[in-house]
């Protein structure tokens, strides 16, 4: 297996490659990088995977991220020597992902307008962290121990602060956090604080945050986990393999996101393009993308509300200078991304471009819900007995939406991901509190 795997350019004209310890997230003109292996990897490990759900006491088999690992197979190592595994792969106890596979939940079903038979829905708020990104942090930190890194370094609206902080206490090395100052959920912070990590406020947005962050990271040695790492994209991958395999690698027609930095959207981009291309599945899902309408930057460059076109990845020649005609415009107008679901409160997703390459491959659609509707669909999830915090509502209400708009067929299976769990004590508090609100069960005195 020596020399499988490497760091290739997205940019089909640059395609520039750097070896796999490489701890960059951009080549030297600054696009973004994929991890790549040289290697087809051999179908029969469907059952090799299916078989690891009997995980005989052995933690990457139990967790849900390492369970695939020959796909995610950047260390190089020998995948069934438990000991070589332990000295590299990084795992909270095999907990990440393990209790995430796709469910039906009734109550979500009927409240879309969809057959329960044919609706999905992916709790990812019961990793240990409380939210998907432990997929991605179980990877990208996996490499930076590969690396010797000693600190690892993001910027947050909460999750991933958590999810770094958890990884970080738990490996002993040292977390840096930057935030927008007041502008995180309580509940999320206190996570970071609680795993011990350094907290850094930023007085701005997110997309301040992160630039701050990486900025730092490159000065002061820091390792990068931010979704632009592609390591994190590795991890992320296996979002969408647990919920194929659940399917017997059976193609649902859909697969949809709450839209925020678009890590998630190029994950699931990236693992459909493979899987495609090794011939593991026959057809290839439709992505959907579900910003918040007060944060929409995808949802408005991919449907043309700027200038009147529709923001492609075009084989690999996007315009980007769309984006940034974008950006200023947002700029000079003073309007910065605003919603209540925190978590997709972002205005520059640092992904776009892979966002694009993923909606590209899979003929993939974006749009736009309100914040009541993602509390309706936050709080309907609720009703089956699971939970999920406000930005996972954007998949249940966006699959409604996109349903009465005709664009999702009554008759197409969906599977949709419910990225994190509440961590905003007082939302559904108060959701609950206004008898208006459509699910509300407001208290008795
Ligand atoms: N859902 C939840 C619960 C999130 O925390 C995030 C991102 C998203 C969706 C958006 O996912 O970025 O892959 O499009 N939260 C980040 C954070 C940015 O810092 O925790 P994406």
């Amino acid at each position: 297996m020596q020399g499988d795997a490497f760091l290739k350019c997205i940019d089909p004209d640059c395609g520039m490659e750097y070896p796999i310890e490489s701890t960059n997230v951009q080549c030297e003109k600054g696009h973004l990088l994929d991890v790549k292996y040289k290697h087809t990897p051999s179908e029969n490990l469907k059952e090799v995977f299916y078989d690891r759900r009997n995980s005989q006491g052995n933690i990457f088999n139990e967790s849900g991220v390492w369970r695939f690992r020959e796909l995610l197979n950047f260390c190089q190592v020998d995948t069934e020597n438990i000991e070589e595994c332990s000295k590299f792969l990084v795992s909270l106890d095999g907990a990440e992902g393990r209790l995430s596979k796709p469910y039906h939940m009734g109550k979500a079903s009927e409240f879309v307008g969809i057959s329960n038979d044919n609706l999905w829905l992916q709790p990812e708020g019961y990793n240990p962290s409380g939210s998907f990104k432990d997929n991605g942090m179980a990877t990208a930190v996996t490499h930076a121990k590969m690396v010797g890194a000693k600190k690892i370094v993001c910027a947050s609206t909460g999750n991933t602060s958590a999810s770094a902080g958890m990884f970080a206490a738990n490996e002993g090395i040292n977390c840096d956090v930057y935030i927008p100052a007041g502008q995180i959920a309580p509940g999320k912070l206190s996570q970071a604080y609680q795993f011990g990590a350094q907290i850094l406020e930023i007085d701005g947005n997110f997309d301040d945050a992160l630039k701050q962050s990486l900025d730092d990271a490159q000065n002061h040695d820091g390792y990068t986990v931010n979704s632009v790492n592609p390591f994190r994209i590795e991890g992320q991958k296996t979002i969408p393999f647990r919920a194929l395999e659940y399917l017997n690698w059976e193609a649902p027609d859909w697969i949809v996101y709450p839209g925020g930095a678009l890590g998630n959207t190029s994950s699931c981009g990236k693992a459909l393009m493979e899987l495609y291309e090794w011939g593991w599945i026959k057809k290839i899902p439709r992505i959907a993308v579900i910003n918040s309408e007060g944060a929409s930057t995808l949802s408005d460059l991919y449907n043309g509300k700027f200038e009147g076109e529709e923001l492609r990845w075009n084989k690999g020649k996007p315009n980007t200078e769309l984006i940034t005609r974008y950006y200023d415009d947002l700029d000079a107008k003073g309007i910065r991304p605003k919603t209540k679901a925190t978590a997709i409160q972002i205005g520059r997703p640092a992904n776009i471009l892979k966002g694009l390459r993923a909606l590209e491959f899979t003929n993939g659609v974006a749009t736009t819900v309100s914040d009541s509707e993602m509390l309706d669909g936050m709080s309907v999830v609720g009703l089956n007995g699971f939970d999920c915090e406000m930005a996972s509502g954007a998949s249940v209400v966006g699959v409604k939406k996109l349903m009465s708009e005709g664009v999702i067929k009554k008759d197409d299976t969906v599977v949709g991901i419910l990225t994190g769990r509440q961590k905003d004590a007082m939302l559904p508090v108060d959701y609950h509190h206004d008898p208006s609100n459509k699910f509300a069960k407001p208290p008795k005195n």
